[in-house]
């Protein structure tokens, strides 16, 4: 199957627009991507012919709803290559699961004297909850170091893995400098000291195929909104072992097997950790982009994802005044730039002027801005719509806004 990104960019109606005047460059894919008409019909059709609640009626809609909402699970099992569906948990997206992770498994099995290591390149969603659970337990939050080029030391995660580290969270791809971390070598590497790992897909999953088996990570987290889907739904997955001896990260109906006001048990396996209505609509949504996706070659889009990225900093590398912050080993999606002079957050402006839209600022990752000594950046971020020419698009654009400068 070949790969033709004009036949692809058809399939996202929200790109074929002018913003500004000018053709919508839209390169702000680590923020959220555009959905295919696949996705858009998908949610749409849900809604007019399908829409009930699920598990719940007797009747044909709900039996509907319900099916559609089950055979998304199965989907996003097959898509990561889970052991079961039951392993499969609804979230709103990555920040939810990591939180369900931290304060469900985090405040059962932590204590004064235990070690969480999450990375310094981590999205505050991968800090925040661990920095919670940790005031509140009495364990300490270790950040690994990162060096000036944006990658983890592996000599240097060795030295800090000990007994004392019971749990490591780590980005699988950096949301800020786009580095691709060696998970499969962290997780070996936390196993050898009995710790779990989980590992934040949120920048992974649209870039290439996840085996959640293969890397023998313990739980996984992923957004569908970055992966071609809707906002509001997202996946955990964690290990049934694991899962089933945690407890409910939130209370509500569905979770339940029995409920008196002395005591409640808790359902099986999926159901445990999702209560209330779920984002059914979002669930439909997610399993369509999985669908999506699986239509085309996905080592076919990797190759075009990763000859646009090469493109991309073989410009940026040329472009006078432009320093590129993080040179990662290994990159995917992201170009994070600072130019000499300018404010990101200016030339984000005159760059949506001219119809190109990027993200500015910390992004959502203070610690690794400072690290690398900027107060943020400016970041380019690509999806498997994007082109050579769109990279043309933003360097001819950062050159017209010179003359503000
Ligand atoms: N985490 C998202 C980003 O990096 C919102 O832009």
């Amino acid at each position: 199957m070949s790969f033709d990104v004009s036949t692809i960019k058809a399939d996202f109606p929200i790109l074929a627009q002018q913003v500004n005047g000018q053709p919508l460059v839209y390169l702000d894919n680590g923020a959220t991507t555009q959905k295919p008409n696949a996705v858009i019909d998908a949610i749409t059709h849900y809604y007019r012919n399908d829409n009930s609640n699920v598990h719940r009626g007797a009747h044909t809609l709900s039996d509907r709803a319900t099916s559609v909402f089950e055979q998304a699970r199965k989907d996003v099992k097959g898509f990561l290559n889970a052991n079961s569906s039951d392993e499969i948990i609804w979230t709103k997206g990555t920040t939810e699961a990591v939180n369900l992770v931290a304060f469900s498994w985090g405040l059962q099995n932590l204590r004064m004297g235990d070690q969480v290591l999450v990375s310094h390149m981590e999205h505050h969603a991968n800090i925040v909850p661990w920095q919670m659970v940790c005031e509140k337990t009495g364990a300490e939050l270790v950040p690994m170091p990162v060096n000036d080029d944006g990658d983890i030391d592996l000599d240097q995660l060795n030295g800090l893995l000990s007994e004392n580290v019971k749990f490591v969270s780590v980005a699988h791809v950096s949301n800020a400098l786009g580095t691709v971390n060696p998970v499969q070598d962290i997780i070996n590497l936390a196993h050898k000291v009995g710790a779990l790992v989980m590992i934040d897909g949120a920048q992974a999953v649209a870039h290439w195929d996840i085996d959640v088996q293969r890397l023998d990570c313990d739980f996984y987290a992923f957004s569908g909104h970055k992966l071609y889907g809707p906002t509001g739904i997202g996946v955990l997955y964690g290990k049934a072992d694991l899962l089933n001896l945690m407890t409910p990260f939130m209370g509500g109906g569905e979770m339940i097997e029995t409920v008196t006001f002395e005591k409640t048990t808790f359902n099986t396996l999926p159901y445990k950790f999702e209560p209330g209505t779920p984002n059914i609509a979002g669930a439909v949504g997610l399993s369509a982009a999985i669908n999506y996706l699986n239509s085309l070659d996905r080592e076919a889009v990797a190759s075009h994802e990763e000859d646009v990225m090469d493109y991309a900093l073989a410009k940026a590398k040329q472009t006078k005044g432009l320093r590129i912050v993080g040179n990662a080993k290994h990159r995917a999606g992201v170009l994070s730039f600072v130019i000499e002079g300018t404010h990101p957050h200016d030339v984000g402006t005159l760059l949506d002027q001219q119809g190109v839209a990027v993200r500015t600022g910390n992004h959502c990752a203070m610690p690794i801005m400072e690290r690398m000594g900027v107060p943020g950046t400016v970041r380019a971020s690509f999806a498997l719509y994007n082109s050579r020419e769109d990279v043309d698009a933003l360097f001819n654009a950062i050159e017209k806004i010179r003359m503000f400068f």
